[in-house]
């Protein structure tokens, strides 16, 4: 399972860079507001900076909801790094722009998937990956893991080459449970990363080992 990091701080993409287990990078527009980055050129200069910091894919989203101008922005973005992954919104016009750059071998993330249809249109177009939002889902009382493993058992069916970007992670039980279920990568925060170091008996049976070293010293 691959592990990227759904942020477009720098800070947290190294520490997670660091940490060695990174294996690419998720932004959205939401995402780069977030962190002050505004206007076209300090937007395109950004993803470029975090394409220097890590060695995985980087997810940059389009703007334009119109085939043209998904076209032009997304051949834009996918000029600046060979890293870039062209993020298109689960929009008609943006099937037909997940085709065009499927054909031109431009890696692809469809994004904003909340149902298998979705997820099944996207495959059919070409796309590289696809983002169910999970924990968007959760939030309106839907089950976000369902959806994985609906998208699961239809990619394996036909055997689709689409990877699986479980988005809107959360939280460690996002994790493990996407795990579980076969996703072939998870797009979260660094504490939900970070979160699965985490376990009271490992602190404690690390200080009762500590302890008795330095009793024996
Ligand atoms: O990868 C999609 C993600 O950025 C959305 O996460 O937490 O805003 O639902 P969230």
């Amino acid at each position: 399972m691959k592990f990227f990091i759904d942020t477009a701080n720098l800070d947290q993409i190294k520490e997670a860079q660091d940490l060695g287990v990174l294996d690419g990078v998720t932004t959205n527009p939401s995402l780069m507001a977030k962190e002050g980055i505004t206007g076209a050129e300090n937007i395109l200069k950004h993803y470029v900076a975090i394409c220097d910091a890590v060695e995985g894919d980087v997810s940059a989203e389009v703007i334009a909801v119109d085939f043209e101008g998904m076209v032009k922005e997304g051949e834009q973005l996918a000029a600046l790094h060979p890293q870039i992954v062209v993020k298109i919104p689960m929009v008609k016009d943006g099937i037909k722009a997940l085709k065009y750059f499927s054909d031109r071998k431009i890696k692809t993330n469809c994004t904003l998937i909340f149902s298998a249809g979705q997820a099944l249109l996207a495959a059919k177009a070409g796309a590289t990956y696809v983002s169910p939002f999970i924990g968007r889902l959760d939030d309106v009382s839907t089950d976000g893991i369902f959806l994985i493993n609906e998208i699961r058992e239809i990619y394996d069916n036909y055997a689709f080459e689409t990877e699986i970007l479980a988005a809107s992670v959360r939280h460690t039980m996002h994790i493990i449970n996407c795990a579980k279920i076969g996703a072939d990568v998870m797009t979260g925060p660094l504490k939900a990363i970070t979160g699965l170091l985490n376990h009271p008996l490992t602190d404690n049976g690390l200080k009762k080992f500590l302890d008795d070293y330095k009793k024996g010293n």
